[in-house]
């Protein structure tokens, strides 16, 4: 099966397979061709150019071609952090905080991450998966190409297993790319209310040997933050999971500052996210380091605390990365269309250091950079054809709207 498409007003993110993140300065630089050509074979990238310069092609059977006149294309979000297997919504805690409760407030009173986990421990792995199939179906319509998920409303055993093995039948059913993340330590269940450290215990010598038995997870994670799991646990979670060989990617600096980024960046954490709260020696720690500092700007949004500098993680040469954060406490959004304007609109991203971000520096986050986040010859045909627009700067500017006309996973249209 070929497909051609024409026209291209502009094919965004064209780069070499040797480019597999974009740091810093250089990610002014947004490369695309502007009237342009774009062939797809056997599900993956084949050969893009000018339209000069039109493909001489040799055998036209099984070739589709279409005109995308007026119409940007880009490879699809790489979306490097998500809740997205989750029980239900929480909009009861959505009106709690319109009448002034704060996140800590609504978690304190039982709320929160505990909500989640007695909402998923009462639903069956079947219906889990319903939901979250019918979620990432929609990511897709919306864009999106690429997919971190975590689990962490189970804090048991059994439900931590329950929405792994959830995650891994993602990983084989639906046709993008999906990172499994062991998030154990996410909140403290109530059967271990007072005793944090037990926890933490029975995480590394119960929980964890368990998921790696089953190889359910690629990465592990843990919530270091003030009410959660301090400084000492989150050095003790990640080097648990590095003995299994599984790298971190960790939730910090959300709320306080407690010394994550450099006990993650010490102990070779592939990214830290959130980042709402940084200090300078968080930045000087993560300069010529391999951590991604990764930036979720909807759930600011959402939260209405702080966004990430993402600008000073820009001057001092980084890799910055844009995700969504979709979870049912904190970010009921997975739309990365919404995170690329609110980086624009909020942090004072140009539209082509988003797009890096969002793209390139995502797939990077899951070391999916061979796979997907550019448009190169050789990987996988994850892209999207925008709506018509007069320019790329439309699509973070036109904020809210969908700016999406038509995804293709692997080259197969998405319905
Ligand atoms: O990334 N910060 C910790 N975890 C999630 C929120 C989880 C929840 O409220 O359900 C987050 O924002
Ligand atoms: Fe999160």
């Amino acid at each position: 099966m070929k497909l051609l498409i024409k026209n291209i007003k502009g094919l965004v993110q064209v780069r070499e397979q040797h480019i597999d993140s974009v740091k810093g300065a250089d990610m002014k630089e947004l490369p695309m061709i502007e009237n342009a050509w774009l062939a797809i074979e056997d599900g993956l990238i084949a050969d893009f150019g000018e339209m000069t310069d039109w493909p001489g092609i040799s055998d036209w059977r099984d070739l589709e071609v279409l005109d995308a006149d007026g119409k940007y294309i880009l490879p699809s979000w790489c979306d490097s952090h998500t809740h997205v297997v989750f029980a239900g919504s929480r909009e009861g805690e959505f009106e709690d905080r319109i009448n002034g409760l704060t996140y800590a407030e609504i978690a304190q009173r039982g709320g929160g991450i505990l909500n989640s986990a007695d909402k998923i421990a009462r639903m069956t792995e079947d219906e889990l998966f319903t939901q979250a199939k019918s979620r990432i179906e929609n990511l897709m319509r919306m864009g999106t190409g690429a997919l971190e998920i975590k689990s962490g409303y189970g804090l048991n055993l059994e439900a931590e297993l329950k929405i792994l093995r959830v995650i891994a039948k993602l990983k084989a059913e639906m046709p993008i790319p999906i990172k499994s993340t062991f998030l154990g330590a996410h909140a403290v269940p109530k059967e271990f209310s007072g005793r944090t450290k037990e926890y933490v215990a029975h995480v590394i010598s119960d929980i964890l040997p368990e998921v790696v038995a089953q190889n359910l997870a690629d990465y592990i994670d843990v919530f270091c933050e003030e009410g959660y799991f301090d400084l000492e646990d989150t050095i003790a979670i990640m080097k648990a999971g590095a003995e299994y060989g599984l790298k971190s990617k960790i939730h910090v600096n959300q709320f306080k500052i407690l010394g994550g980024v450099a006990a993650a960046v010490e102990h070779n954490a592939l990214s830290v996210d959130h980042l709402e709260e940084l200090n300078v020696a968080d930045i000087e720690v993560l300069k010529g380091s391999n951590t991604f500092p990764v930036s979720l700007p909807s759930c600011s949004f959402f939260l209405g605390i702080p966004y990430t500098p993402v600008r000073r993680l820009m001057e001092a040469g980084l890799a910055v990365v844009l995700a969504t954060d979709y979870n049912p406490g904190s970010t009921p959004s997975g739309n990365m269309n919404f995170v690329v304007s609110l980086a624009c609109i909020r942090q004072k991203m140009t539209p082509a250091q988003a797009i890096n971000a969002a793209t390139i520096n995502g797939a990077a986050a899951m070391e999916l950079e061979q796979e997907v986040g550019s448009i190169t010859p050789g990987k996988r045909a994850n892209f999207f054809i925008t709506k018509p627009m007069p320019s790329l700067a439309y699509l973070p500017y036109s904020f809210g709207d969908m700016p999406v006309e038509q995804a293709f996973v692997n080259g197969v249209r998405v319905q």
